[in-house]
């Protein structure tokens, strides 16, 4: 397992830290998806990323909880220790493929490199393995590949490249975050494809951030919904689907494209995210809310309402039963 328990940042600002992520609980299995979903500015990043404890170095502060991998605790890890988790057992895709890439250096340096930093195998061995992997993702002669730079790629290869340098640590979980929006739509549902096939035929735990509803329905095994640094709402993805509860989540629903009408405007939700520091008493939601009244004035326990299902599937909202 891989658990984030009870996670709460601080990023750094003019007027000192401000709180971004809030007493966060996410958990995900070897095998299983976990869709973590949410308009911009939400903290999704932030808690991924806090699972490699990358934030140390954008001056983000844990102010509380911790993350686990088969039980072990992250935070405890010292540098040698972090360094063979980081791509080791717990492999990360992001967002753009070109940052991720050292643009002076050769495709095949960078494969090989990273092999060879989790792997105890010969630079022979190294460079053939980089060939396999590089083919397994759908990459054709990868030994001319190996010889190309990165700018000499389009989008979609280099997010390919990448997602075989996070296969070669053999992982049992993946951290993809949004790691499809840098790409032209034609290409995403291909890249989305290797990334489902791979995580199925390894049976990885992957933990996928995405603003996109559509893409959490056809991978994800559970949801978690964010909103100003809470998770909202969580459950099964069916019972998410089939009876959204918060009206965060149902309004981000409502705002598919999937679901649009034809020919009228994409809904959007009025009125923005709150900035980290500047969320309300009560619900956080409340100012945008539809449905607030006032009740929601004052601070809302986690799981207010938990579906009678037994299903786990609960929300952060103390008007559930009065909306439905
Ligand atoms: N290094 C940082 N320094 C200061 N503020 C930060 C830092 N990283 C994130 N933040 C702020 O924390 C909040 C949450 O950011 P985060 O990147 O986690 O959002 P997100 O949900 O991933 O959004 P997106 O969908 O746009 O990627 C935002 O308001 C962001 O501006
Ligand atoms: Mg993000």
């Amino acid at each position: 397992m891989l658990e984030i328990e009870h996670l709460s940042l601080a990023v750094p600002s003019r007027e000192g830290a401000l709180p971004a992520v809030s007493d966060v609980s996410l958990s995900v299995a070897r095998g299983r998806v976990l869709g973590l979903v949410g308009e911009s500015g939400c903290g999704k990043s932030l808690t991924a990323q806090t699972v490699l404890r990358l934030g140390e170095y954008q001056g983000i502060e844990r102010t509380g909880g911790t993350v686990r991998v088969d039980g072990e605790d992250v935070f405890a890890m010292d540098e040698p220790a972090l360094r063979r988790l980081r791509g080791g057992r717990v492999s990360m895709v992001f967002q753009e493929p070109m940052t991720a890439l050292n643009p002076v250096f050769s495709i095949g340096d960078q494969i090989t490199e990273v092999i060879r930093l989790h792997l105890d195998v010969s630079d022979a061995q190294a460079k053939a393995r980089a060939a396999s992997l590089l083919a397994s993702v759908g990459l054709s002669e990868p030994e001319r590949l190996m010889r190309q730079y990165p700018g000499e790629l389009s989008g979609g290869m280099r997010q390919r490249v990448l997602i075989a340098m996070a296969m070669s640590g053999e992982p049992d979980y993946i951290i993809a975050d949004e790691p499809t929006t840098a790409l032209d739509v034609s290409v995403q549902a291909r890249i989305m494809d290797l990334l489902r096939a791979l995580q199925r035929e390894k049976g990885l735990g992957m933990l996928l951030v995405t603003h996109d509803f559509g893409l959490v329905a056809e991978l994800a095994d559970e949801v978690a919904v964010m909103y100003a640094g809470q998770i909202v709402e969580s459950g099964p993805v069916e019972d998410i689907f089939d009876h959204p509860a918060h009206p965060y989540t149902r309004a981000l629903m409502a705002c598919r494209p999937e679901v649009a009408e034809p020919g009228r405007p994409l809904p959007a939700i009025p009125g923005q995210v709150p900035a980290p520091g500047r969320w309300p008493e009560g619900c956080r939601f409340a100012p945008r809310c539809a449905h607030a009244g006032s009740a929601c004035e004052r601070p809302v326990p986690e799981r207010a309402w938990t579906s009678p299902n037994g299903s786990g599937h609960w929300a952060c909202c103390v008007r559930v039963e009065e909306l439905s």
